[in-house]
């Protein structure tokens, strides 16, 4: 078959994500640009080159008429990207809405929406009407194009109704679904209104993937609690049908940022920051600009170092990169304003003429520029409030074999569970003792640094996102799908 002709020997996967590696940008009435997406997941599936993978997601843009579309679908052929079309309102509605204001909030500890309540209560089913219509939307298409004997891989909160709607359509499909968000206890769980429906679609995948332990254990409360199914050291049980649930801590392709290090333009720009930095050392954060980051709480707990500790005011510099996102989302722009007006200050109590301590980009920087300032970086800070995993950590640390910086990290980033014994954990909350960590940090001997930074390169050297994919899909090949069971009985 052409399958074989196009990858000899690969398995295919579809990889169904809400947001697709590339986002398209529209220039024309007929023509595109396509961007990298930024995010967790899509640096970590970049990395997996052992199958014959597609993409199946929304491009990241509205795309009313049918010549646009064929021409986007033909752009992104190129990429093995296929797109999902989404009408504006759906968008609103499913991703600002239910999956941006809801879902992603509440999986992070903050809780439904507070302000307005009643209005929330309202608006509450219709963003979920959408959410349950966008993941058919993304249903259709994954049948469209799946073959038999391909695993379908569905990722993230955005697609926790697919299971359910991917097996309706297919039910020898062989489904694996990952989240890429904390999950949170069953006693915030089961606030959302949807809760019920929810689980019930996640537990139609054959395998259901978390990034740590306690998510996985949280779900299967879930479950227990809430749907009365039983909990088994390998899952969950209903009237005989097991779905496997268990952890796969995601990596990074640390291989692509070492190398990198190595180019004569990373090069450049690092002998430019060495120079613009001199005689300072560089502390980094490089965020979503979200509220999950405690982006405020970092600044914060550094303005008060800078209170306390006179002598480092102009012997330190802390480069804040924060990458606007989901900016549709009013509680994202409350945030951008929060977060200028502490810069503001800081950079006035404790600038010069000539030097300002906290220089705060509202941007991303390409590839390139981000490793040799990973490279350059004395202390990264990662003061998460919740995170899935958190993969700035693992990038920092990749690029980090000459210098051997320290990682300050929050413990309730997932990567505490891998890197904490190499990073100085902290809980973000307490700005005192963030300020007391980056204290620590700074004047932290040689050999503790040396020490620490062995254990976490080794780690990040070793868990890749290639190896954390090929185990997700290894287990989930593994899984036999009820249908199959039926036919064999
Ligand atoms: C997190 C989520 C991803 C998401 C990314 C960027 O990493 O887990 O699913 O793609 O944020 O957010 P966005 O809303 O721009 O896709």
């Amino acid at each position: 078959t052409n399958r074989q002709d196009e990858r000899p020997g690969k398995q295919r996967l579809l990889v169904v994500a809400n947001r697709l590696p590339v986002s398209a940008v529209r220039d024309g009435v007929e023509s595109y640009h396509l961007e990298i997406s930024v995010g967790g997941l899509v640096s970590a599936l970049l990395g997996v080159k052992e199958f014959d993978t597609r993409w199946i997601g929304w491009a990241g843009v509205n795309v009313p008429d049918e010549v646009g579309r064929r021409a986007l679908t033909k752009a992104l052929a190129e990429m093995r990207c296929i797109p999902v079309f989404l009408d504006e309102e759906i968008v609103n509605q499913y991703y600002n809405g239910y999956c941006n204001n809801i879902l992603w909030p509440l999986f992070h500890y903050l809780g439904l929406p507070q302000e307005d309540r009643l209005a929330t209560t309202r608006t509450f089913q219709s963003q979920f009407d959408a959410y349950k219509t966008a993941n058919q939307i993304f249903a259709d298409v994954v049948n469209m194009h799946y073959e038999e004997g391909d695993v379908v891989w569905c990722h993230d909160y955005h697609l926790m109704f697919l299971p359910k709607c991917l097996k309706e359509r297919n039910d020898k499909m062989k489904v694996g679904w990952f989240l890429h968000t904390p999950f949170p206890s069953s006693e915030i769980h089961r606030t959302l209104p949807s809760r019920t429906e929810l689980l019930r679609s996640v537990i139609e995948a054959d395998l259901v993937g978390f990034h740590t332990y306690d998510y996985a254990r949280h779900f299967v409360s879930a479950c227990t609690r809430i749907l009365g199914l039983e909990g088994t050291p390998d899952g969950v049980e209903d009237r005989g049908k097991l779905t496997r649930v268990a952890a796969f801590p995601i990596g990074i392709d640390s291989e692509r940022f070492i190398q990198a290090l190595e180019l004569p333009e990373v090069q450049a720009h690092m002998k430019e920051l060495k120079e613009r930095f001199a005689g300072r050392k560089v502390m980094l954060g490089v965020d979503r600009l979200d509220m999950i980051k405690g982006i405020p709480q970092k600044i914060l707990a550094f303005e008060k170092f800078l209170e306390e500790n006179s002598h480092w005011r102009d012997k330190v510099v802390l480069l804040q990169i924060a990458v606007p996102t989901r900016k549709d989302v009013p509680e994202y722009q409350r945030l951008a304003s929060q977060v200028h007006e502490i810069v503001g200050r800081i950079n006035g109590r404790f600038g010069t003429l000539t030097a300002v301590p906290l220089h705060h980009l509202d941007r991303s920087l390409d590839f390139h520029e981000l490793c040799a300032l990973y490279a350059v970086t004395d202390v990264a800070l990662v003061t998460s409030l919740r995170d899935g995993m958190n993969l700035v950590s693992y990038e920092f640390v990749a690029c980090q074999a000459s210098k051997k910086g320290v990682l300050i990290l929050s413990e309730f980033a997932g990567a505490a569970q891998s890197l904490g014994a190499g990073a100085i954990l902290v809980n973000p909350w307490n700005i005192t003792e963030v300020a007391a960590s980056i204290g620590y940090a700074l004047d932290m001997p040689a050999d503790e640094r040396e020490k620490r930074h062995q254990f976490n390169f080794r780690h990040v050297k070793t868990h890749t996102s290639q190896e954390w994919a090929a185990t997700f899909v290894s287990e989930l090949n593994d899984t036999i799908v009820e249908a199959q069971l039926r036919t064999r009985q």
